[in-house]
């Protein structure tokens, strides 16, 4: 992955469970995550060969921790820390705040989201094979006031727009060629609405329907082939109230000159290129950021 600004990669989403069990077990057998590292009351799981792409602590609520960003270099994160300073942010922490990172602070940004931006992990060796995704791809955030949240995500962290749905209905922003690492739509209230994982074809998301639907669950959502990022995509819950994409043939973007795209939000050609079906309260769905 190639950085377009301060940041290399979408790191990792960090999530409190009330049943802590039930959502590892979930992310194993459903969505084909392997558990790096466990104890009673935290585990780290993984894609790829990184220590972790999500982290589950138990927790009083069903809530979002904090979101982890990939500086793409040591000096790219002492800028950050600086205009972290300059917006006058609160900082959470000094020092990485997840095991196996070296370099790192946390601090919490607008609408109540802790950001933990630091140095790549290093790699871990882990067992292959399974029917788990790629990797970690996407945030998508509800925001009460997107304009500000994405004007942010560009000053602080070097992110660049790529589509835009109406004035300020929604923002796709992307920090390497994935297409989006972060998008934000507007919302009466802010929260986490999904976390994605990149897979190879439509083929994994029809498995994954059948692994839902033989233990007794449903995908919320698709297949359906969006119009922003391009992307096919299914949708579902896990036990905690998270909704979970899993995705393939997002657009990659190589050209820096690349014009951002403008949708009519009255046009759901955005949302579904296929049937035109979007279950709206699902979009009122998702985790609400916990208070640090
Ligand atoms: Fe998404």
């Amino acid at each position: 992955m190639t950085a377009i600004g301060a940041i290399s990669e979408m790191g990792y989403v960090a999530l409190k469970s009330r049943d802590l069990a039930a959502s590892v077990k979930h992310a194993n057998d459903i969505l084909g995550l392997r558990t790096i590292e466990e104890s009673g009351t935290k585990a780290f799981l993984s894609a790829q060969d990184t220590h972790h792409e999500l982290v589950y602590s138990k927790g009083d609520v069903d809530a979002i921790d904090h979101f982890g960003l990939i500086a793409a270099s040591r000096d790219d994160l002492a800028a950050i820390r600086e205009k972290v300073s300059r917006g006058g942010w609160k900082i959470v922490s000094e020092h990485p705040i997840e095991d196996h990172i070296e370099e790192g602070f946390a601090f919490v940004g607008p609408e109540g989201f802790t950001w933990h931006v630091y140095l790549a992990i290093e790699r871990h060796v882990i067992r292959l094979g399974g029917y788990g995704p790629d990797r970690f791809g996407h945030i998508n955030v509800r925001a009460q006031d997107p304009i500000a949240l994405k004007d942010f995500l560009i000053d602080t962290f070097g992110f660049r727009l790529s589509d835009q749905i109406g004035q300020d209905s929604a923002f796709f922003l992307r920090c390497n060629n994935d297409h989006h690492g972060i998008a934000i739509m507007k919302s009466p209230s802010s929260g986490l609405h999904h976390f994605a994982w990149q897979t190879q074809s439509i083929q994994d998301i029809g498995r994954l329907g059948d692994r839902l639907a033989r233990t007794g669950n449903r995908l919320a959502w698709g297949p359906v082939r969006h119009g922003a990022g391009h992307n096919i995509a299914g949708y579902y819950l896990e036990p905690n109230g998270g909704i979970i994409e899993l995705y393939a043939d997002l657009e990659q973007i190589f050209d820096p000159e690349r014009k951002v795209v403008v949708w009519s939000e009255d046009d759901l050609f955005w949302l579904n290129q296929w049937d035109g079906n979007v279950p709206w309260p699902l979009f009122e769905a998702g985790l609400p950021a916990l208070d640090h």
